[in-house]
């Protein structure tokens, strides 16, 4: 992957970071963003070769700015990454937290990708981080599910749309993976730790997944690996939706 670039939306932690620092080491251009300042410090002493940049994913005004730093057919991929989950009962789930989570789930990957248009060289790939709980009825995800099933159609669109320019558009949907994003879902800490046990035990292969593992087949869809694959949703979950 010399000489290319890639942008990877919510790099300073989990699955983001894993695939950021993947595509360093085999000697990509990395553009990473976050939105935690603290975060993007931590995560910038440890990723090698990664350009981090404060830009919330969720904000018209940041998605533009980020937008703007990249030439026309600059950008040979980005894995549309950063994300959030709440989880509630649907009866407590509430609008601020439908309107929040489909602001960065959905609005914003649709306005990043439509302003990276001309940026994104033909040929280029895009990845974009979805759920198999869009397949899957989980109780309490209803919110989210909805948000990762509308970015799972949006991609299958344009995957359509940009075929004619060559560029590939695919999701990897991950089962449970133990990540960040487990203590930013307003669940206490101890009801964080049962979650994550509950989930793993639903894991045909008997654990949760980690980043890296999820890292590398994004890595494998946005590069020569990938090339004849476009329109597609990979679970990476342990085998979850198949049993
Ligand atoms: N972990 C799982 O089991 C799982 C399963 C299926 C799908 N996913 C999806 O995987 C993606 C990555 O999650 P993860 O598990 O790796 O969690 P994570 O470690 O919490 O990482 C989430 C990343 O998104 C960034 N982010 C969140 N809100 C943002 C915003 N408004 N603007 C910019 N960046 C923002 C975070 O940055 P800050 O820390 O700066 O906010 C962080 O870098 C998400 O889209 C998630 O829905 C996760």
């Amino acid at each position: 992957m010399k000489n290319e670039t890639y942008l990877v939306t919510g790099a300073n932690s989990g699955m983001g970071f894993e695939t950021a620092r993947l595509l360093a080491a085999r000697g990509a251009t990395v553009i990473g963003t976050g939105r935690s300042e603290e975060r993007l410090a931590a995560a910038g002493r440890e990723l090698e070769g990664v350009e981090l940049v404060r830009s919330d994913a969720a904000s018209a005004k940041d998605i533009e700015a980020l937008a703007a730093r990249f030439a026309p057919k600059s950008l040979n991929g980005v894995f549309v990454n950063a994300g959030m989950a709440t989880f509630r009962p649907f009866e407590q789930a509430t609008l601020d937290q439908f309107d929040s989570t489909f602001a960065l789930n959905v609005r914003g990957p649709f306005l990043l990708l439509q302003k990276l248009s001309e940026a994104i060289v033909d040929g280029g790939s895009v990845v974009i981080n979805t759920t198999i709980a869009n397949r899957k009825g989980f109780p309490s995800t209803s919110i989210y599910a909805a948000s990762k099933g509308a970015l799972r159609s949006l991609a299958r669109v344009l995957a359509a749309e940009w075929a004619s320019r060559g560029i590939r558009v695919n999701c990897v949907a991950p089962g449970p993976v133990d990540t960040p994003i487990y203590g930013k879902v307003g669940l206490a800490a101890g009801d964080v730790a049962e979650l994550k046990a509950g989930w793993g035990s639903q894991v045909p292969l008997g654990r949760m997944g980690t980043s890296e593992e999820v890292a590398r087949m994004v890595v494998f869809l946005l590069g020569e690996e990938g090339s004849f694959v476009t329109g597609a949703e990979i679970d990476v979950d342990g085998g979850v939706v198949a049993a």
